[in-house]
Formats: structure tokens, C-alpha cells, sequence
């Protein structure tokens, strides 16, 4: 089972409200995201709570100014944010962030700290604890002085993408457990990001033990399962909210969820909306998945523009491999999507590279060496091509990258199903 590294903090999805809103009152605005800033998860999972489902929670303020920018935000702000330094950190957030709203709840209301909130922008203060009807109405109207011209929820809202331009998605693959998907899938996606100046994302579809995050050393607040959860209202702000942002390189991530036992509940055709939203705004969405041709797999191959398989160099894995490719072919994939990548290639086995590309009929568009530099890489979460560039590793994944980069700007894959 996969788990987060020492240091880092665990997933705790307690604090969020996946429960129905209540019925009483009003429901959230159709026009803004809203965000609940608490350091306290036990006061920040309330507040969510009596919000209803959909509610994204954050620590801090800093954390915030990290999620604004494609469209409005309602913040709420609990009672760590009441005190002078961080409502001065207010004050410069809602200056610098026109599309932000804000409703303070504090525990213990004065009259300095009405006047000093007021200063910084807060549209309402409310005590701690607040009716939940009372939050709901406060948030509301935060949401009702956006201008005019902002975007609603469901209307596009200014993104990277040209208007119906989707963004190419590549899904890494394998028969075989252990072949080194994720070091291949996080690898190409940071490199990616890194030569993009356009977002690009990284999906973890490898459910139940989905190594993404540790392999990048992230603290995920969300989930794909929030993702999901929240897949009917989704659009491009709501889904950016659910994104952790892999600061070394700016790719925006979508870890698998930390408990296993939630795999279960994600619903493929919510997960290919989840990848839709995203394509939506990105240049490249990456898809990591786990070795078996499970419903998630099937309905990600579907939306997918190439698939890339990964192999090693020992028979099982070619047998395997062949097999795949195999059942591939008779969903109705084409070959033209599907893409070879040797992974170990330099391997010190009896097989022969050229004898594995004739046995599997198709041209490895990658040869990746086999490196001490990987395991080291994934233990410290750091991505080779970020930690050892000069690496032939790193320098096989900027190939590699090199190949979808050139697509791209040569001829747009064709956007269509593949079955189904
Ligand atoms: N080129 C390589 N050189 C050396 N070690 C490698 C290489 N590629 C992968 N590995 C090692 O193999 C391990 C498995 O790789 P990885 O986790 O990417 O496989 P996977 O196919 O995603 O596995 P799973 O099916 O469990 O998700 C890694 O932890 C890494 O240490
Ligand atoms: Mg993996």
C-alpha cells in the first residue's frame, strides 16, 4: 500500500463533508468556488460540513493565493485567520485577487476586530460556531458582488486552451506490475511541465496503490476521489481546487487515494469526466494505471490519444506484453495510439532489444537504461530528470518527452473513441 512519505501529512479525508447539503437554506453559489482556509481540520472540516459537499479546505492563507486564478473564490475564513497578521494577509490577497470574496468566522468578535476585517475586505463576519443557513447566506453574498462579467460555474472560464482545442492525453500502461509505469508517467509529465508554459497535468488511475504522490514527494489535500465525488458540478475552477501543484515544475496533480478501500467507490465514467475537465485546460493530461485491464483502465484507453506500454526486458513481461497488445487490438485500439517503451533496456539479461521488438511487432519509441539513479529518485521523490539530468535515464525521458512535444506542434492526434 502506498504511503506518504515521513514528514508529510496523511491524507485525512475525515474533514471533508461528502454528506448532502442540508435542505434548509440556500445552496452554494453557482458562480464561485468556495474555499475553506482553517489550520484547525476538526473547525475546517465543520465549516465544509454545514457548506455541503464540494467544499474544498485549505490551511492557510498562502494556500489559498495558490488556488486563485481561473475564477471567482469565496473564502471562508475560520478563527485562525482572525488575528492582525493574518487579516493583513487578507487585505493584500483580496487587493491582488479581484475574483476573491471573503466571510470571516472568529470566536471571539470585537469591535477592533470588525473594524480591522472590514479594512482588509471581508465582505461578513460571523461567530464561530455559525448556523449553518447563516454561512451559506454569508457566502451567497460574497458571491453576489462579483462583477458583472465574471464567469459562472459551467460556462468557460478563461483557460490556457484555445476554444474547443482538448489537450492531448497520454496514458502509460503495462501488462506487467513492476515495469516502471510511475516512473515513467511522473517522469514524462514533469518534463512535459516543464518545457510547457501551458498547464499539464498528472493523473493517478492506479486506484488502490497509486505511487504518484510519494514518487513526487507531495501532501495531498485531495484526491481523485474528490474529484470525482464533485464530477457532476465540475468545471475547470472546481477541478484546479482539487489539484496539488508539484512546485518543482509546476505540473498540477491528481494523486490516486491514500485508502485503498476508496478505489471501489470511483466510478469510471466520473474519473473520464474528471480527465475531460482537465483536457479541457491543459496542453497534456498523463495517466498512470495499474497492470490490469480493469473498467477505469478501459474507459481511460477510450479518451486517450496514445497509449504508451512499458515493458522490461524478461520474458514474462514480453509475454505479457504480447498478450496485452493482443487484447489491445481487439478492443479496437489503433496501433497508430499505441507507443513501446523499453524500460531496463541495457539490462544484463540474454534478450536482445531487436529480438523483443521483433517478438512484440512494434518500434519502442524509447529505450530506457536501467540506473541506481531510479530507485534513489524514488525514494527521495525526487524525479530523475529533476535530480540527475545528466543522467541517460533523464536524458531517455526528455527523448521520450521529446516525441509527444513534436506531435504536438506537427499534427494534433485525432481526437476520437476508440470503442464503445
Ligand atoms: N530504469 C530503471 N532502472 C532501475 N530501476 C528502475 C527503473 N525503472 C523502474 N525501476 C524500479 O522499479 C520499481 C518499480 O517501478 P514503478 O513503480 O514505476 O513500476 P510500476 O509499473 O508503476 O509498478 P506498479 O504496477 O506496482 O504500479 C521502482 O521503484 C524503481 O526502483
Ligand atoms: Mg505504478
Amino acid at each position: 500500500m502506498s504511503s506518504y512519505p515521513q514528514g508529510v501529512d496523511q491524507f485525512d479525508l475525515s474533514h471533508f463533508s461528502f454528506d448532502e447539503p442540508f435542505d434548509a437554506g440556500p445552496g452554494l453559489p453557482s458562480n464561485a468556488t468556495v474555499i475553506v482556509v482553517e489550520a484547525d481540520s476538526t473547525v475546517a472540516g465543520q465549516l465544509a460540513a454545514q457548506l455541503g459537499s464540494g467544499v474544498v479546505t485549505v490551511r492557510d492563507l498562502d494556500e489559498l493565493e495558490h488556488r486563485l486564478g481561473l475564477a471567482p473564490v469565496v473564502a471562508v475564513l475560520g478563527p485562525s485567520c482572525a488575528d492582525p497578521a493574518e487579516l493583513a494577509m487578507v487585505d493584500l490577497c483580496v487587493r491582488r485577487n479581484p475574483g476573491l470574496g471573503t466571510v470571516l468566522v472568529t470566536s471571539q468578535l470585537s469591535t477592533e476586530l470588525l473594524q480591522r476585517a472590514l479594512r482588509a475586505g471581508v465582505k461578513d463576519v460571523l461567530t464561530h460556531p455559525v448556523e449553518g443557513t447563516e454561512l451559506l447566506a454569508a457566502v451567497n453574498r460574497a458571491a453576489e458582488a462579483f462583477p458583472a462579467m465574471q464567469p459562472a460555474a459551467g460556462e468557460p472560464v478563461e483557460t490556457f486552451q484555445e476554444p474547443g482545442e482538448l489537450g492531448r492525453v497520454i496514458t502509460v500502461f503495462s501488462t506487467k506490475g513492476g515495469s516502471g509505469k510511475s516512473v515513467v508517467a511522473t517522469n514524462l509529465a514533469v518534463t512535459l511541465a516543464r518545457r510547457s508554459d501551458r498547464p499539464v497535468a498528472l493523473v493517478d488511475a492506479h486506484l488502490e496503490f497509486g505511487d504518484v504522490a510519494v514518487m513526487l514527494k507531495l501532501s495531498p489535500r485531495h484526491t481523485v476521489q474528490d474529484a470525482v465525488e464533485a464530477a457532476d458540478r465540475l468545471d475547470p475552477a472546481l477541478l484546479e481546487a482539487f489539484l496539488t501543484v508539484h512546485q518543482p515544475s509546476g505540473l498540477l496533480v491528481l494523486p490516486a487515494p491514500a485508502d485503498p478501500q476508496l478505489a471501489g467507490q470511483i466510478d469510471a465514467r466520473e474519473l473520464v469526466r474528471v480527465i475531460e475537465v482537465l483536457r479541457s485546460f491543459c496542453e497534456t493530461v498523463v495517466i498512470d494505471t495499474p497492470a490490469s485491464f480493469n473498467d477505469v483502465v478501459l474507459d481511460v484507453f477510450n479518451v486517450s490519444d496514445d497509449i504508451i506500454i512499458v515493458t522490461g526486458m524478461d520474458i514474462p513481461n514480453i509475454k505479457n506484453v504480447k498478450v496485452g497488445l493482443h487484447t489491445l487490438e481487439q478492443l479496437g485500439v489503433p496501433r497508430e495510439k499505441l507507443h513501446l517503451v523499453i524500460n531496463r533496456a541495457d539490462s544484463k539479461v540474454k534478450l536482445d532489444v531487436g529480438e523483443v521488438e521483433k517478438t512484440l511487432r512494434i518500434r519502442p519509441i524509447a529505450h530506457i537504461p536501467s540506473d541506481v539513479v531510479v530507485p534513489i529518485a524514488v525514494n527521495k521523490g525526487e524525479p530523475v530528470v529533476i535530480g540527475s539530468p545528466r543522467s541517460t535515464v533523464a536524458k531517455a525521458i526528455e527523448g521520450l518527452a521529446a516525441v509527444f512535444t513534436k506531435q504536438s506542434s506537427e499534427a494534433p492526434a485525432a481526437r476520437r473513441r476508440f470503442f464503445g
